[in-house]
C-alpha cells in the first residue's frame, strides 16, 4: 500500500533553535510511528542539520534551493548541499517564493531538474490566485504552470516529483477548497500530465493537496478527494494539531 504523504511546511518558523527543537520532539513522541503515511518536515535551512533526524522516523524536507549547482551566489543554498545533509525532498515554486521573491515558472523548472539532479524529490507547488480563480481561469492557469515548471522534464523522473496543489487564496486563510473542487482538479492535472508524457493511467503519479489544512478537514481531503496526500503549513506548527491531523490520516 502507497503510504499517505504528510508535508509539514513551517516557513520561516519558530524564531529559535530551542523552539525547534521543542517543537520537533513533541510532534515526534505524538506521532513517530505512524505506519501509513509519509511524514516529511520542512523545518528553515538553519534548523536542517540541528534537528534530529537520524533519530527519528521523519524524513527532511528543505523549503527552497537554488538553482545551480554551486558556486558565488551569496546567500543561496544547492540541492547537493541539502541531499549531503540527508535530505530526501524540497519544495520548489511556493506561492509564497512566486510571489513575495519574484520567482517566475521558468525558475521553478529549473529549480526542479537541479533537484531531481541530485537525488531529491521536489514537491512542485502550483495554483490559482483569487483573482485567477475569480475570473475562472483555474484550468489555464494550472495549464500554463504546469508546463513551465516541467519544461524538458524527462518522463522518467515524472513519477519522482510531487505535484502539489495549493490554490493561492486557501494558503494560510483558514478557507479550504471544496473537496468536490480539489477531487475535479485531480483528475484534470492527471490528464493533463498524463497526456503530455503519454503516460498510461495505470502509472503512478503524487498529487497532493495544500491550503488551510487542520485536524477536522485533512481526513476529507484523503478519503474525498482521491489525492495522495496533503502539505500543511500554519497547523504543523501546533505539536498537539498536527498530531491530530496525522492520527486522523491513520485512522
Ligand atoms: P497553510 O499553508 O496550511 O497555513 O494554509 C499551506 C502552505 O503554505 O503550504
Amino acid at each position: 500500500m502507497k503510504k499517505t504523504l504528510i508535508i509539514a511546511n513551517w516557513k520561516m518558523n519558530p524564531s529559535t533553535a530551542e523552539e525547534a527543537n521543542r517543537l520537533f520532539n513533541y510532534t515526534k513522541k505524538g506521532i513517530d510511528n505512524m505506519r501509513k503515511s509519509e511524514i516529511v518536515i520542512c523545518p528553515p535551512f538553519p534548523f536542517i542539520s540541528f534537528l534530529d533526524f537520524k533519530n527519528s522516523n521523519f524524513k527532511l524536507g528543505a523549503q527552497n534551493c537554488f538553482t545551480k549547482e554551486k558556486g558565488s551566489f551569496t546567500g543561496e543554498v544547492s540541492a547537493l548541499q541539502l541531499k549531503s545533509l540527508n535530505c530526501n525532498y524540497v519544495i520548489i515554486g511556493h506561492s509564497e517564493r512566486r510571489e513575495y521573491f519574484n520567482e517566475p515558472d521558468e525558475q521553478v523548472n529549473k529549480k526542479i531538474k537541479i533537484a531531481l539532479k541530485a537525488g531529491l524529490t521536489p514537491i512542485f507547488c502550483f495554483g490559482e490566485n483569487k483573482d485567477q480563480r475569480n475570473k475562472n481561469n483555474i484550468e489555464k492557469v494550472l495549464i500554463k504552470q504546469i508546463e513551465k515548471g516541467l519544461k524538458d522534464v524527462k518522463t522518467k523522473d515524472i513519477s519522482k516529483i510531487i505535484f502539489a496543489y495549493e490554490p493561492v487564496w486557501a494558503i494560510g486563510t483558514g478557507h479550504d477548497c471544496p473537496l468536490e473542487e480539489v477531487q475535479t482538479i485531480n483528475l484534470f492535472l492527471k490528464k493533463i500530465i498524463f497526456k503530455k508524457y503519454n503516460l498510461s493511467v495505470s502509472k503512478n503519479i503524487s498529487i497532493i493537496y495544500g491550503g488551510s489544512v487542520n485536524s477536522k478537514n485533512a481526513r476529507d481531503f484523503i478519503k474525498e478527494t482521491g489525492m495522495s496526500g496533503i502539505l500543511v503549513g500554519g497547523a504543523s506548527l501546533k505539536s498537539k494539531e498536527f498530531i491530530k491531523i496525522v492520527k486522523e490520516i491513520n485512522s
